[in-house]
Parts: C-alpha cells; structure tokens; sequence
C-alpha cells in the first residue's frame, strides 16, 4: 500500500526536502508524513532514517513515544467512544463491549480486517450531558447505549454496500 513510487511517496520526498534532510526536525517530518499517509507505515520509516542518517530504531523510538502518532493502518470510520466518568457510569463499557462483538475486535486488535472500522475509547469528549457518547469520524451520538451503537454500525455498511 505504501507503494514507493507513488504520490504519496513523492510527498514524503517533498516533507524530507522542506526540512532539509535535517534530524532534529524529526517529530515534525514525521507529523507531516503520518497526515500523508493517515499512519506510520513501516518501510517509509525504515527510508526516513536513512534519509536523514539515524538508526531506524531510533525513528521507531520516536514513532512508538508519541501518542499521536499511528503505527497501524487506520479504518476509514473511526468509531470513538467515550468512557469518561460521566460516559462511564451510563454504561459506556456495554457499548465499546458491543462494539468490539459488532466488529469482531479486541485483545489488541482495533481495526477490522477490512479496514472499514477502527474502535477507540477516549476520555471526556465534552458532551457529558449527552452521555454515553460516540463519536464517529466527527459525528458526535448521544445517549447511546448497545442496541443503538449496533444500528450505527449497520446503517454505515449498508451505506457502504447499499448503491452498487
Ligand atoms: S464523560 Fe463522556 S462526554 Fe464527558
């Protein structure tokens, strides 16, 4: 996917070439190659570091410090739900319970094999009075519980597969 010719590979180039080839801009080459990519793929890290003449380890270091950055390909709905307190005592935990049940997720594992769903849990997102929130992409659903978050998810792959 991370094919090293392509547009997206030239991008990479072009973000090497602002910061001049230059280590210590390193978290920001990075930043600016993970909004190319939406993640970290591993192969383009590996070239990053003989571009700028450090270890790969020493990238991955920094790649894997960070929360920010992704190091796995991400779905393309992103399915945030919040498990704040206030989420928390409504339930929230039924939720992502279901959600990981919906998707087929868990024991490490957040993103479906079709690349369709990635399920995180977040904290506070702001909406307490909404509680228990999900957010999907920036879709913001309050007062949710299994049943609904279920039908979410099934109303996006019906979207998904519904026109042809
Ligand atoms: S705790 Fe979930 S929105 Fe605040």
């Amino acid at each position: 996917m991370s094919g090293k010719f392509g547009k997206k590979f030239e991008q990479v180039c072009d973000v090497l070439d602002r910061h001049e080839h230059h280590p210590d801009n390193l978290i920001a080459i990075l930043q600016e190659i993970q909004e190319v990519y939406s993640y970290l793929p591993e192969d383009i890290m590996t070239y990053v570091a003989t571009a700028l003449g450090v270890s790969p380890g020493s990238v991955f270091g920094v790649a894997t410090f960070y929360s920010h950055f992704t190091l796995a390909p991400k779905g393309k709905y992103v399915v945030r739900v919040c498990d704040g307190t206030a989420c928390h005592v409504k339930r929230s935990e039924d939720i992502i319970k279901a959600l990981e049940e919906e998707l087929k997720l868990g024991g490490g594992k957040n993103t479906s094999d079709d690349l369709m769903f990635t399920l995180e849990t977040v904290a506070c997102l702001g909406a307490c009075g909404l509680a228990p929130v999900v957010v999907i992409n920036e879709e913001v659903h309050g007062s949710m519980n299994p049943e609904k978050a279920k039908a979410l998810i099934e109303k996006i792959r019906s979207g998904e597969t519904g026109h042809g």
